[in-house]
Order: structure tokens, then C-alpha cells, then sequence
């Protein structure tokens, strides 16, 4: 009963106030016109004009330019994230969804990538947020250089024991991962994509705040020559193999005497041409150590981490790959390069921009990153005799240890 006469007092406010309204309106038509009109005007102007602070404002306005000519439906367009390679832009399309999508968007990419004029833009997709996702790679004059300061910054923090940076990931973190827990790793990428310099970035970190035993080994004198100061540098490929050898005896010593052992860290530059310029005998002498080092190494504190210009199998044999669980692939050539380094579902490495430009694989995931840039006096500052660091004895592990 009085339920019923609530009802139907409501009712007779809402009557009242909509006659109200349509006199309202039919007397004062031309206001409401003008106040909707506005009401509309404002709205169409916030869309386009998503953030007129950004300095991406008029690719922006280009982005919703063009989806308008394209008749799209979209809502907000936002800079989603800006990273050291590209800005991702976010599109809503609230209406969006489905089979049609899909082709619209593959539809779209040719156009943005004419508007814009950066043929390798990409377009896809975001059912979750019902929006599409551009991802403008920045021109190469405006690749952003990822200062070693703030990795070394983070690697300070870390309690890590064996720190490797990778540098700023796309999220703008610098995060630290562990190469004793690793325990080895694996670089693979092209002339001019970063592996020396992504290495260079670990002893400096290493050489600055941890103290591993060094054996540094390269094809090419000059990559590690700056550190013999401070470590054991090999461009010999018999020297090379002798010095595997004798961390395989220090392995197995290590195996009968308590620990803990000062770490040694293996790291080899240009496996590929190590491996392809000897003869045979050496190259499987080199094989027989890596795949046991990399096999039993844990425990010993011995740790490999290798670069590889062709991540081809001849080189990276199964054995050595199965038993190399850290994967850092920089811009390779192929897909199928990218894939055998980090697994069958990734082969996308091959569009990496090269300087640095890497993923990461963690798990099944991908992480992408920026590593920093190392200079000569990056690592003069490490290996300086005046420095702190104490030069380290090329032989005698035993006694060192
Ligand atoms: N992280 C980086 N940031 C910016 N530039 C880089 C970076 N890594 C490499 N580069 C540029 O690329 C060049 C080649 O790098 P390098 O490490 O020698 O390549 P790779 O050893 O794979 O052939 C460097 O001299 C530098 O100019
Ligand atoms: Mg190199």
C-alpha cells in the first residue's frame, strides 16, 4: 500500500518535471540547441585533442584525422607508454570487438603507415581494453640512449651476487637479474646489435660493485684488451681451449673442497668465429668444455656467458643450448635465428633495432629492453690502476679461490 503511493509520487514529480522540460524546450528550443550543440562540440574536441601537453599531441591529432576520414568510431586516443624505441599509442574503439576488428585494423595499418610515413608502424588489436594499439617506432635520430648511471644505479641497490642489468625495459624499470641463479648465458645477435657492448655493461657493474674471478675471451683482441689490468684476456683459440680445460680441473677440484668459491665468470665473444676458425680437433676439444661446464657448473660457482653472431647450430650445438637456460637475443637476422634462441613461439627477434635493442626471455615471456650505452671511459673508470680494484692472477685459481 505504501509502496504503491511512493510509485506513484515519483511519478507525478518525473511528469511534472518532463512537462516542464518539453515547454522548455519548445519555448527555449534554440538554448538547448545550444547548450547540446556545445555539450557535443566538447566532447568531439576532447577526443581529438587527447593531451595537448604531450609532445605526441600532433601525431595524435593526426591518428584521429584519419580514422575520422576512415569513418572508424573511436573514443580517447592516449600515449600509452614512451619507451627508449617507440611510443604506444592507445585508441579506444568502444564499439570494437569481434571478427570485423580484426580486418579493420589490418585494414588501417597500410593507412597509418602511409599518413605517418614510417612503414615499420604497427597496428594491432586490444580486445581487453577494446582499443587498438599503435606502436610508432621513434626515427633512429630519436632513439633514446639509456644512461649506464642509472643501470649501475640499480645494480647498487640489488643484493644480487651476480648482477646482469639488461638496462631499461619497456615499462621504464632497470631490472637486475641473477647470473648465479642462471646459472649461464646466452647473447645471440648481428654485426652492430649490441653484444659486446651489452657485455661490456656487465663487467663494469661487476668490476664496480662484485669481485668474480674474469676469464675474458674474444676472437678480436681489441674487444676486452682494456681489462687486462683486472682479468685473464684470451684471443687465442688454443689459449682458449687450454683455459676452458683448467676451469673444468678447477671445476671438479671445486666439487671435493667446501665452499664458497669466489665465482668465475667465462665470458666468450664471438663464439661462432672461435669455434669456425680452428681446426677440428679444438673446436670439439672447445665444445667438450663448454657443454660441461655448462652442465655442472652450478655448484661450482662457475658461470659462462657467451656471444654469438650466428646462433646457427653448428654453433650453439643442442648440447650447449639445452644446457644454457639465460637467453638475451639482440636484432638478429632471421626469424629462425630468433627462434633458436628464444624458443618456437619467438620469432620477432629479427625486428629488434639493433644498438642494443633486446628481449629478454623470462620463462615463455618476452621482456623487452634498452641496454645502456658503455664508453671507453666507462670502463677506464673500472680498470684504472688508481681504482680500487686489485688486479686479478691469470693462473693459480686454486690458490686464488
Ligand atoms: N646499448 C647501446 N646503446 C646505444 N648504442 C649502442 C648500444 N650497443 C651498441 N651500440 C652501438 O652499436 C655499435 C656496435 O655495438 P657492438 O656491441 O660492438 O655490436 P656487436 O658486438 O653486436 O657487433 C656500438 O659501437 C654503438 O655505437
Ligand atoms: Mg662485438
Amino acid at each position: 500500500m505504501r509502496l504503491s503511493f511512493l510509485t506513484s509520487g515519483i511519478f507525478l514529480v518525473l511528469s511534472m518535471i518532463s512537462t516542464t522540460l518539453t515547454s522548455l524546450i519548445t519555448e527555449y528550443w534554440w538554448i538547448t540547441g545550444m547548450l547540446g550543440g556545445g555539450l557535443y562540440l566538447w566532447v568531439f574536441i576532447r577526443k581529438r585533442h587527447p593531451d595537448e601537453e604531450s609532445p605526441w599531441f600532433e601525431v595524435g591529432q593526426t591518428i584521429g584525422d584519419l580514422l575520422e576520414e576512415q569513418e572508424v568510431r573511436f573514443g580517447n586516443i592516449f600515449v600509452d607508454e614512451e619507451n627508449p624505441n617507440m611510443i604506444r599509442f592507445l585508441i579506444q574503439c568502444p564499439k570494437n570487438g569481434g571478427a570485423n576488428f580484426e580486418t579493420e585494423v589490418q585494414t588501417l595499418l597500410s593507412a597509418f603507415r602511409m599518413r605517418l610515413g614510417n612503414s615499420r608502424l604497427e597496428l594491432k588489436p586490444d580486445y581487453d581494453n577494446r582499443a587498438m594499439v599503435l606502436l610508432l617506432p621513434r626515427p633512429e635520430s630519436e632513439r633514446k640512449k639509456v644512461s649506464l648511471q642509472e643501470s649501475l644505479e640499480a645494480v647498487k641497490k640489488s643484493k644480487v651476487p651476480l648482477p646482469v642489468a639488461l638496462g631499461q625495459t619497456n615499462g621504464g624499470k632497470y631490472p637486475v637479474l641473477d647470473l648465479a641463479e642462471m646459472p649461464h648465458l646466452l647473447i645471440a645477435g648481428t654485426t652492430g646489435s649490441g653484444k659486446s657492448v651489452f657485455m661490456l655493461n656487465l663487467l663494469v657493474s661487476w668490476l664496480r660493485f662484485r669481485k668474480p674471478h674474469l676469464i675474458l675471451i674474444s676472437p678480436k683482441p681489441t674487444t676486452f684488451s682494456a681489462f687486462k689490468s683486472v682479468a685473464t684476456v684470451i684471443s687465442d683459440a688454443n689459449e682458449a681451449v687450454q683455459a676452458l680445460q683448467s676451469m673444468v680441473i678447477e671445476m671438479h677440484r671445486r666439487y671435493t673442497s667446501p665452499g664458497p668459491h669466489q665465482p668465475i665468470v667465462v665470458m666468450i665473444d664471438e663464439l661462432a668465429q672461435l669455434m669456425v676458425a680452428s681446426e677440428k680437433p679444438l673446436r670439439a676439444a672447445t665444445e667438450l668444455c663448454l657443454v660441461q661446464l655448462a652442465q655442472m657448473a652450478r655448484e661450482a660457482s662457475i658461470h659462462l656467458v657467451l656471444a654469438t653472431q650466428r646462433p646457427s647450430s653448428e654453433v650453439i650445438t643442442g648440447l650447449i643450448r639445452d644446457n644454457i637456460p639465460g637467453r638475451v637475443c639482440l636484432r638478429v637476422a632471421t626469424p629462425s635465428a630468433s627462434r633458436m634462441i628464444l624458443g618456437d613461439q619467438h620469432g620477432d627477434g629479427y625486428k629488434l633495432r639493433g644498438n642494443g635493442h633486446g628481449y629478454w626471455l623470462q620463462g615463455e615471456k618476452l621482456v623487452e629492453f634498452q641496454s645502456p650505452m658503455v664508453t671507453e671511459e666507462d670502463v677506464r673508470q673500472v680498470v684504472s690502476p688508481s681504482g680500487a680494484i686489485l688486479p686479478i692472477r691469470s693462473r693459480g685459481l686454486s690458490r686464488a679461490a
